[in-house]
């Protein structure tokens, strides 16, 4: 392990640091130091950057994930499945490289694009921290009722750990799920640029029915430690309105989702390009939150939305009644009163869808969230406690290296739209070598890792959590 970083440090640290700049820069605008956001996504992102209190991030908290894993906890513990990120002078730099075996997944792969592009248009303060992509993110921190934070390996405490998706013991800090808002071709981004071609599919036009449609995911806290108003335990919707579904389905076209009575298989899939021609969206979570609900509330129909225990970075910036309707809230059934409601309360379901739509185009937009990322980096600076180095640490690559090995490499140049950022800063960033010329050495060094010891199965996390 120790050899191994040595010889890492020693050949990254070669070729990415000494080596002769060619690249002769075209002038580009000078970086932005401020920007606004959202009163409520600011106030959870403060909220969050507090959790170190006054002792703040010391480097013992970092390096703990850069330590080889204990074996017991080889393949579920956190080091293993975070992608470690050090910023310094406003270069983005990797840490540690992820093994091939991991690859491909775009919640990793579109954070690392938004953060390139975070890079390019804000002046990004100093810091370290990481990047946690799976489902049910740091599913090991756990906050305490005396307020404090850990996670189970000692003697350490909280690491800064950035993730899509947590709930309240969690001591993640909430960033965009940027995979799906701007990787897939139906993609967040994709979408809003379709807001004008479904706007032409006027309210009265679309069909009164609630749709949805998803794979039966069932997060951990469904028959648990969810509950409704009623008091009993929510059953997990992807499963419930399954079931409901054929017992109500002139009002309800959900469901179908991994069954279907007709062609007893996998219920045909509905391109999110053509949902919009429903009336009424069915919003569920899947492990963690759902990235759909992102895409939903540009669709201009009302969201029908199952509550749950997880969120995301702007969640307290939307409410119930006014963004969209909760159901899996009263009872298990309640999700049939809110149909009946919106049926006879048009006007009213309307203004909601509307008022959606509204709040996804002006705050969850990309320039929205690069400013998000960059005053939470800008945040979490401040926490800080040491002079981040990239001498300390066993592998420095800056960021627009590893992208431009990202667009090429087999397994994931299909996964992402690399050449908007990459076109636009990439190519001539000072940063960077020319072209590919990195390229066959980051293929060797991604490749080298041993990948069972340092990758556990992708889901593994889960398991631990339920426990
Ligand atoms: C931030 O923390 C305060 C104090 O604990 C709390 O009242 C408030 O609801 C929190 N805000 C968000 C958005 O979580
Ligand atoms: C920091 O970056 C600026 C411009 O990006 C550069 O001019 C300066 O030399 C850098 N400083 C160090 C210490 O690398
Ligand atoms: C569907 O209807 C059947 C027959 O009335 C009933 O037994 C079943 O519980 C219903 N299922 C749901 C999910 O409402
Ligand atoms: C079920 O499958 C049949 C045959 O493939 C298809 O025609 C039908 O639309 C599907 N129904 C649903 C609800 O997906």
């Amino acid at each position: 392990m120790r050899v191994l970083s040595a010889a890492l440090f020693g050949v990254v640290l070669l070729i990415f640091l000494s080596s002769p700049r060619h690249i002769t820069a075209d002038w580009r605008p000078r970086k932005l130091a401020t920007c606004d956001l959202h009163p409520k996504i600011e106030e959870l992102m403060l909220n969050e950057t507090k959790v170190w209190g006054s002792k703040g991030i010391t480097e013992d908290l970092v390096r703990s994930l850069h330590d080889p894993c204990p074996t017991s906890e080889v393949r579920i513990h956190a080091c293993v499945k975070s992608q470690r990120i050090l910023i310094k002078n406003g270069t983005v730099y990797v840490t540690n490289l992820m093994p091939v075996n991991g690859f491909g997944a775009i919640e990793l792969i579109g954070f690392l694009v938004e953060l390139y592009e975070t890079s390019q248009v804000y002046q990004l303060p100093d810091v370290e921290f990481s990047y946690w992509h799976d489902d049910n993110a740091p599913a090991e921190s756990v906050g305490h009722p005396d307020g404090t934070w850990s996670w189970p390996y000692p003697p350490h405490g909280l690491p800064p750990m950035l993730a899509w998706s947590k709930a309240k013991q969690h001591g993640a800090l909430l960033v965009p799920y940027s995979g799906a808002f701007r990787c897939p071709h139906d993609s967040f981004d994709a979408l809003l640029n379709e807001v004008q071609r479904m706007s032409e599919t006027p309210w009265e036009s679309k069909l009164a029915m609630a749709f949805g449609r998803w794979n039966i995911f069932c997060a951990w806290y469904y028959n648990g430690p969810h509950r409704m108003e009623d008091g009993s335990a929510s059953p997990c919707p992807r499963q419930y309105y399954n079931d409901l579904y054929y017992n109500h389905s002139d009002v309800l076209l959900t469901a179908g989702l991994t069954r279907n009575l007709t062609s007893g298989g996998v219920a045909t899939p509905v391109s999110l390009h053509e949902q919009h021609n429903f009336k009424y969206l069915v919003s569920t979570d899947g492990w963690s939150i759902s990235s759909k609900f992102d895409k939903y509330l540009l669709l201009g129909s009302l969201i029908l939305k199952a509550e749950g225990l997880t969120y995301g970075f702007y969640y307290p910036a939307l409410e119930p009644y006014k963004h969209y309707v909760p159901i899996m809230q009263k009872h298990k059934n309640d999700i049939l009163d809110m149909i009946e409601w919106a049926k006879t309360h048009d006007a009213e379901a309307q203004r909601i869808a509307k008022a959606a739509r509204r709040f996804a185009m002006r705050h969850l937009n990309r320039q929205a969230r690069l400013c998000y990322i960059f005053r939470l980096i800008t945040e979490l600076s401040k926490q800080m406690k040491y002079e981040v180095s990239c001498s300390r640490r066993p592998v420095c690559v800056p960021l627009v290296e590893e992208l431009k090995f990202l667009s090429k490499y087999h397994l994931t140049t299909t996964k992402c739209r690399y050449e908007e950022v990459l076109g636009q800063y990439g190519w001539d960033d000072p940063d960077g070598l020319p072209e590919f010329s990195g390229y066959e050495e980051l293929k060797k060094r991604h490749e080298d890792i041993p990948q069972h010891i340092l990758f556990g199965p992708r889901r593994a996390s889960k398991a631990k959590l339920r426990r």
